[in-house]
């Protein structure tokens, strides 16, 4: 375990990789995004931040809050739906527009219902959109920004996606896109092992930047707004017996930012010359990651909340043996593929 002065440390010395840092929360609205978006304000100097959501009021009382926490820092609310890929591609084009680099994406877009499958205008699930395919879309098309982000001061860019590593299911190899077989216990099995291996097939092609998948242990959000209102209740009653196991927001806040910029964590090939690339430097006392892959320093982390190595290691074992992440990348581009055809 990471321990937490470590990591306030460490955020701090985010103010030497100099003004001007640019940053994406995506599903900052509410919750852990937003608590790590917070993190990544009070910690920098003159940031550029945006955060994407649909919720107006809940981004204007955040921007507010962030320009106390720093009068430097510039927030902007991009307001979408990303349970829908065409959104997606709206709000980066919108960024590519204002912005030449990104530096740090954290994506923690989701909901928790039970509802049943739910198909969106691309014939995919919304919520595994939001927890699997929005996360990769908005990756796959910002690269060329987090490619430049890694070509001038501080040369460092990285993406984390806020899911649940270490919860890992089986994959059902017929039917990926759960289109015939959904369920909500297999969504969540179907975006934690796919978010880990997309982790690390980015990491093994964009070698400056790196990819971690995280999770955040139990944190009292919003996030039960959508259940039904006996499960609402439920919660409610067992909330006091809860609380005490669950990480506050200040401290997730300031893990997960640890995440999204520790040298811990770094890519496999840092620009040459630059101490910086790796983000802020490794803590005394804790070494380099080992990736999902093994390698220590892969560039592509599975992530525990307390900012050690997870992953279940029987299925990541089993599924590396059959090659799952050239199944998985090729899954998703084939998703993407289809998407760019029917937009023409
Ligand atoms: N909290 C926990 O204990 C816990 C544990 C394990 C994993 N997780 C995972 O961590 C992630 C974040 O959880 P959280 O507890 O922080 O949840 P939360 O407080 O409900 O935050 C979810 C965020 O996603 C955004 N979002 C939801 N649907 C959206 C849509 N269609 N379009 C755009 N944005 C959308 C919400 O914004 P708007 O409402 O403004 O759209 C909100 O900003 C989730 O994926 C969750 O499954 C959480």
């Amino acid at each position: 375990m990471v321990a937490l002065e470590i990591v306030h440390a460490s955020n701090a010395q985010l103010r030497e990789l100099g003004p001007g840092l640019v940053a994406l929360f995506v599903g900052a609205t509410s919750g852990i995004g937003e608590y790590t978006a917070k993190a990544f304000v009070t910690n920098t100097i003159s940031p550029r931040v945006y955060i994407v959501g649909r919720n107006t009021a809940a981004a204007e009382r955040i921007i507010n809050e962030c320009k106390l926490l720093n009068s430097d820092s510039r927030v902007e609310f991009l307001k979408g739906d990303v349970s829908e890929l065409r959104e997606v591609d709206r709000i980066c084009a919108e960024i590519k527009d204002k912005e030449t680099k990104l530096n740090v994406v954290v994506q923690t877009q989701g909901n928790l219902h039970l509802r049943g499958r739910e198909e969106n205008p691309e014939g995919l699930d919304r919520k595994f959109t939001l927890t699997y395919y929005s996360r990769m879309r908005f990756i796959t098309n910002l690269l060329p920004l987090l490619q430049t982000a890694t070509t001038s001061t501080p040369h460092f860019s990285r993406t984390l996606s806020v899911l649940g590593p270490g919860h890992e299911g089986k994959l059902n190899f017929d039917d990926l896109e759960l289109k015939n077989t959904f369920s909500v216990g297999k969504c969540a099995s179907h975006s934690i092992v796919m978010n880990d291996f997309m982790a690390e097939e980015l990491a093994l092609r964009e070698t400056g930047s790196s990819f971690v998948h995280s999770s955040p242990n139990l944190v009292m959000t919003g996030g039960a707004r959508e259940l039904p209102f006996w499960a609402r209740l439920a919660i409610k009653v067992l909330s006091p017996v809860m609380s005490p196991f669950a990480v506050n927001a200040e401290e997730t806040g300031a893990r997960q930012l640890f995440h999204a910029t520790s040298g811990m964590y770094p890519p496999a090939k840092p620009a040459a010359g630059s101490a910086t690339a790796v983000g802020t430097p490794v803590p005394e006392g804790v070494s380099i990651l080992k990736g999902l892959n093994g390698e220590v320093g892969s560039g592509g982390y599975a992530v525990d909340w307390d900012g050690k190595a997870t992953g279940k290691k029987s299925i990541l074992d089993e599924y590396h043996s059959k090659g799952v992440g050239k199944i998985v990348w090729e899954h998703t581009m084939r998703v993407f593929a289809r998407l760019d055809k029917a937009e023409q």
